[in-house]
């Protein structure tokens, strides 16, 4: 039985819209668009197949269930299968091998063409206003996100980079918990700090194409984790199965930093299956979610333990190098705090921030948390989500953000500023929300916490 999520969507401005609904299903029986196969949506006014992909507006593929019935148009989707792109990746990679033989000042790369080449003897003609990168040394080879121009194009990749220390943090985790081996979805930077260490083994999988220049095929997998989808079909299949089967005994991780407006439902759907994958290559009859450390914003907390509620949030705020709000002060003067925490179903305690001042240990919840975060003896937890010290109702019973009292008409907590009863105003939650919004494009929906 197909099971439904239920969520709101909000638009960039804040409005609420008609509530979407992703429905969870199988899909490989679905249409198919050039990212794979479409996602089930529904809404008030029907239900239809739509791009999986995060938001991505170029693609067109519409399809009402009910059309999906004719023949005809079955037909006229049936195209796809030759459409959708795959990669030559034993090609890319003995070009890497002979690439990298030359010195690194007759290396380059054309962003435009997505091309590694060596500059005495260009395959093609790159034209004036390509971008293209060039010397390249062996470090720069083996770290390509450090100098790869990135996607920020918001509504299909958001591509934003952990920095040293998110990394370094990700690593103490693992070794915490005695994982050695990792599955980053969308975490190239993760893949390239692995790569780096002896200790660590570790596969990419990426809706970034570009990587395959740099990678054997053991070690990139074109991908779409949207549904889960990977580009070359079987041989990829084959390449995870393999990488699967030899992390048996070492312990393993998927660590997954989505697009920030990304939908949890397909997300939660992709763990479950790839989960699925992996016990029954190990054979682990046990039905427990594989580890994943996910980084996300704070404010789907309510959507993901809903969908997986072995899955907890922990304080940690995640730092990206090339995000611009986060480096800058908001427009009252405070601090713009990363809204990124990580998700995970590894024990909270192994997470040790110890040597980062930011953080305490919470002699009750027996785990690290933002210095700013107080323990509430009535919640019986650390309730701060954001990074401001909560504070309790007794009417509510529950913690809510230092700005919100408790109206007696409304019968609830509501922020103070601008308060009308019976009228929702735009929440400070919503004003967070937004901001992301405005970076990613929000659709995970609102949330109330
Ligand atoms: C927010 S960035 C995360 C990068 C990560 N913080 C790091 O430092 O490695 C999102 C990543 O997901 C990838 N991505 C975007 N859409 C995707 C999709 N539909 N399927 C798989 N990967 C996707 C992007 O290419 C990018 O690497
Ligand atoms: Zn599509
Ligand atoms: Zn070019
Ligand atoms: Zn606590
Ligand atoms: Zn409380
Ligand atoms: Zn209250
Ligand atoms: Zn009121």
């Amino acid at each position: 039985m197909p099971r439904k999520h239920k969520l709101e969507t909000n638009d960039p401005n804040g409005q609420k819209s008609s509530p979407v609904e992703v429905v969870i299903e199988d899909v490989t029986t679905h249409p198919l668009c050039l990212h794979g196969p479409t996602l089930l949506f529904s809404t008030e006014k029907g239900r239809f197949f739509a791009c999986a992909s995060c938001r991505n507006k170029e693609c067109t593929v519409h399809i009402d269930e009910e059309d999906w019935k004719k023949e005809s148009v079955r037909k006229r989707n049936e195209k796809y299968y030759s459409l959708i792109p795959k990669i030559d990746k034993a090609a890319a990679w003995s070009n890497f091998i002979e690439v990298k033989s030359r010195h690194y000042v007759d290396r380059a790369f054309c962003n435009t063409c997505e091309d590694l080449y060596i500059v005495s003897q260009p395959s093609k003609k790159h034209a004036k206003d390509h971008r293209i990168i060039t010397p390249l040394t062996d470090e720069q080879l083996s770290r390509p996100t450090t100098w790869l121009p990135m996607l920020e194009n918001d509504s299909v990749e958001a591509q934003y980079m952990f920095t040293k220390k998110s990394v370094t943090t990700v690593f103490g985790i693992l070794k915490n918990n005695n994982i050695s081996n990792i599955l980053c979805i969308g975490t190239p930077s993760i893949h390239e700090e692995a790569e780096s260490r002896s200790d660590f083994n570790s596969i990419l999988l990426d809706y970034d194409k570009r990587h395959c220049n740099f990678y054997p095929p053991n070690k990139f997998i074109w991908y779409n984790m949207f549904n889960n989808y990977m580009f070359n079909g079987n041989e990829d299949e084959k390449v995870l199965k393999k990488f699967f089967k030899k992390s048996k005994d070492g312990g393993i991780c998927i660590v997954m930093d989505p697009p920030f407006g990304g939908r949890v439902e397909p997300l939660v759907q992709t763990l479950k299956e790839l989960t699925a994958t992996y016990k029954n290559v190990c054979d682990r009859p046990d039905d427990d979610l594989l580890p994943v450390l996910w980084a996300f914003p704070y404010f789907s907390e309510p959507y993901i333990t809903n969908m997986a509620p072995e899955i907890k949030m922990h304080d940690y705020q995640i730092e990206y190098t090339n995000h611009k709000k986060f480096l800058n002060k908001t427009k009252d003067g405070r601090k713009f705090v990363s809204p990124i925490r990580f998700f995970t179903n590894l024990p909270l305690r192994t997470i040790d921030l110890s040597n980062d001042s930011n953080y305490k240990m919470c002699n009750k919840c027996k785990f690290y948390v933002a210095t700013s975060n107080s323990h509430c003896h009535k919640c019986g937890s650390c309730t701060s989500k954001n990074g401001m010290t909560y504070k309790h109702c007794d009417v509510c019973k529950r913690c809510v953000k230092p700005t919100f009292f408790h109206c007696k008409e409304c019968e609830k907590c509501c922020q103070q500023r601008n308060h009308v009863c019976g009228v929702v105003v735009e929440s400070q939650i919503n004003r967070n929300q937004s901001l992301v919004s405005n970076l990613g494009k929000q659709l995970t929906g609102t949330c109330f916490i």
